[in-house]
């Protein structure tokens, strides 16, 4: 078959890992006898500095016109002036809502053979196994109001947490329906003790939890999940939470992982189902880390696995996606490491040459 699919590298290391994750799916192509039909466009600082826009409407009608999007990362020290009227992470959040993305998953898997580059212990991350489902286009990162003003008694600013209904119903089914199809538990992440909008998400989660009576649903207060993230992480099946809240954790979790550079995520319009495609977005959740941009660094296995869940949701190539990750995971049983996931006796590559060897694998 023949898939449209928009790739959107973006800044720092966003485009070298971008062109790690494309070899990869050249392989599989190869492979497999499908065919990937990519067309390339600016995104983040990269597009300001070349359209005066952070996403320009033709980038976004690319992206309409594709089968899915794969992204890179967005921002840099050169665009991070707080006082600039746009900036990289405008055109991503621009992307999500303009999309209507509002389903972020976010898995997080312990692979035995990094147990040990984590920085907790290893009886604590066996068996982690774990999905965040966050919510992507609501809450604090578009509410209204949301400005900065000048006030006879100094500056204020405000941002506002807002919810309708309708938004905390499907991304609180979303987080149902993926429960059921992995150990049918779903913690409900919000902060009802203080907060209305987290008042009315837990009211709907009871509400909705009878039309899933095979799933176990909990409450957790976000504090407190953040503390059982690293004390009992493997106690979690899927957790679906409110975007601020699930950009927060996910940092938190990917540390189970080994490092941020390992997370891939996919953001997606509806609920995935096995039979049905879907449209979608990937990209690793690792922002742009400018430090080590252009230097061969950063460890593009978030994004050759975002492209993985990529086939498996908007592609419907399970077998393909699975041909990538076992991939991955034997050429990490082959010893060979990036530089944040390295450590003693293992062999260090660079973007290129992981890239490189997880194709050669798949093919
Ligand atoms: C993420 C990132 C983004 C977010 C930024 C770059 C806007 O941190 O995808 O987690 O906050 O959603
Ligand atoms: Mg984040």
């Amino acid at each position: 078959m023949k898939f449209k699919l928009a790739v959107l590298p973006g800044d720092g290391v966003g485009p070298e890992v971008v062109a790690a994750a494309v070899q990869v799916l050249q392989a599989v192509g190869r492979m497999s006898g499908h065919e990937f039909v990519i067309s390339y466009s600016d995104i983040g600082g990269v597009s300001i500095d070349r359209h005066g826009v952070a996403l320009t409407e033709d980038t976004l009608k690319m992206c309409k016109r594709s089968h899915a999007v794969l992204l890179g990362a967005v921002g840099g020290p050169k665009w991070d002036n707080p006082l600039a009227s746009m900036r990289p992470e405008d055109g991503l959040l621009a992307l999500r809502k303009g999309l209507k993305l509002f389903a972020n998953l976010r898995p997080v898997k312990v692979l035995p053979m990094l147990i040990d580059s984590t920085t907790l212990k290893p009886e604590v991350l066996r068996g982690v196994d774990l999905l965040v489902v966050r919510e992507l286009t609501g809450g604090l990162y578009f509410g209204k109001p949301k400005r900065q003003w000048q006030t006879a008694k100094g500056r204020r600013a405000v941002d506002s947490m807002v919810y309708s209904e309708e938004e905390i119903e499907r991304i609180l089914r979303a987080g149902f329906e993926l429960a059921r199809v992995r150990r049918r538990k779903l913690t409900s992440v919000d902060k009802a003790n203080v907060l209305e909008s987290s008042r009315l998400w837990r009211q709907i989660a009871i509400e909705l939890s009878s039309d899933y009576p095979d799933v176990e649903l909990e409450h957790q207060l976000v504090d407190a999940c953040a503390m059982r993230l690293i004390q009992r992480p493997a106690e979690f099946d899927v957790i679906v939470t409110e975007n601020t809240f699930g950009d927060i954790l996910t940092d938190e979790a990917s540390m189970l992982a080994g490092s941020l550079g390992m997370l891939p995520s996919a953001s997606i319009a509806g609920i995935p189902e096995s039979r049905r495609r879907i449209f979608g977005l990937y990209e690793p959740i690792h922002g742009s880390s400018p430090r080590r941009a252009g230097r061969d660094m950063a460890n593009p296995i978030a994004t050759i696995l975002s492209s993985a869940m990529m086939l498996r949701y908007s592609f419907g190539l399970a077998k393909e996606a699975e041909s990538i990750e076992s991939a991955i995971e034997s050429v990490l049983e082959e010893g060979y490491r990036t530089y944040d996931i390295m450590s003693k006796g293992m062999k260090k590559v660079g973007t290129k040459g992981m890239g490189d060897l997880i194709a050669r694998k798949v093919a």
